[in-house]
């Protein structure tokens, strides 16, 4: 039977699609939000080189007692090591006290610098010394992704990118569903802007439901997997709480459209991509 909670990676790794996020966090605060992520249930946590707080995610993945083979742990590469993504990995490696990660990405193209191509070449290696189970990219677009395939590279396992309700991004997960390439999305709420939209509220209300379920939903079932954060136990647990309803075609569709304007953070975009 296939587990509607995980996928398969064309690496033939399988991952859950449901994670907790640990952006602006200390390592503190990491450690305590894992912790009680994996207790509710969690079997995947996001983290980054660039969150500098992957000494606290350990500490939490520690902390929970289960095995290491059962919590699926990525982290990323910041673009200040493009030109030498083992030296990345490996110092990551040592902040989360882990001998390997099960998804690594390059968190930004950095098209300034230039050496994505380069950087994603160099990452294949760390798959096959086995300090990265599954290696993938992020925030990249669909032209960067087919420049990586046209360098005769394998396509990444996944693109981590930005999506919510206020930026839907339906033309990209097909792009990306083509070429093999999973999409998981950051900031699933829209940092919860998403939360307060009228529509997600009626439908909430129609199925019983908080408006963070009913949009983690959305992303499920669209075959996306999310990265909600949240530094709250009680929230944590609230969104892992998604696998016992469905949304209509009608209401996934409703969800998609509420925005005509849109919304992304352009100072990510503008620094980093
Ligand atoms: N690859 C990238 O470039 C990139 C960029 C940004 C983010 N990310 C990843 O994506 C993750 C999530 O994105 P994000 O942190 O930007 O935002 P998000 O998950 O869209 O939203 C987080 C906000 O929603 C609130 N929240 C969470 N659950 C809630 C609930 N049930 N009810 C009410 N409020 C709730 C949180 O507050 P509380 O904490 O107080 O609950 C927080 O303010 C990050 O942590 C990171 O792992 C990746």
């Amino acid at each position: 039977m296939v587990d509607p909670s995980s996928i398969r990676l064309a690496s033939g790794a399988t991952m859950p699609l449901l994670g907790l996020g640990v952006f602006d966090m200390d390592d503190a605060a990491a450690e305590l939000a894992v912790a009680s992520a994996l207790a509710s249930g969690y079997r995947m946590v996001d983290t980054a080189a660039a969150y500098l707080n992957e000494k606290g995610v350990g500490a939490g993945v520690r902390s929970s007692g289960l095995p290491r083979g059962e919590v699926f742990v990525t982290t990323k590469l910041w673009s200040s090591d493009h030109a030498n993504p083992r030296a990345g990995l490996e110092r990551s490696l040592s902040n989360l006290g882990l001998d390997y990660v099960d998804l690594y990405l390059i968190h930004w193209p950095d098209s300034r610098q230039g050496r994505y191509v380069a950087a994603w070449e160099a990452m294949q290696e760390l798959v096959e010394s086995g300090l990265a189970r599954s290696i993938g990219v992020s925030n990249f677009s669909v032209q960067q992704i087919d420049e990586l395939r046209e360098a005769g590279l394998p396509a990444p396992a996944v693109n981590q990118i930005e999506r919510h309700p206020l930026h839907p991004q339906d033309d990209v997960i097909d792009a990306l569903d083509a070429r093999g390439v999973v999409t998981q999305a950051w900031s699933p709420f829209a940092r919860g802007l998403a939360l307060e939209l009228p529509e997600v509220s009626r439908i909430a209300e129609r199925h019983g439901r908080t408006p963070s379920q009913i949009i983690l939903r959305w992303h499920l079932q669209r075959g996306v997997s999310v990265l909600p954060k949240s530094a709250s136990p009680d929230r944590i647990r609230a969104n892992a709480d998604v696998w016992d309803f469905e949304l209509t075609d009608t209401e996934m569709t409703a969800i998609g459209s509420v925005s005509t304007t849109g919304f992304v953070d352009e100072s990510y975009y503008s620094r980093f991509a």
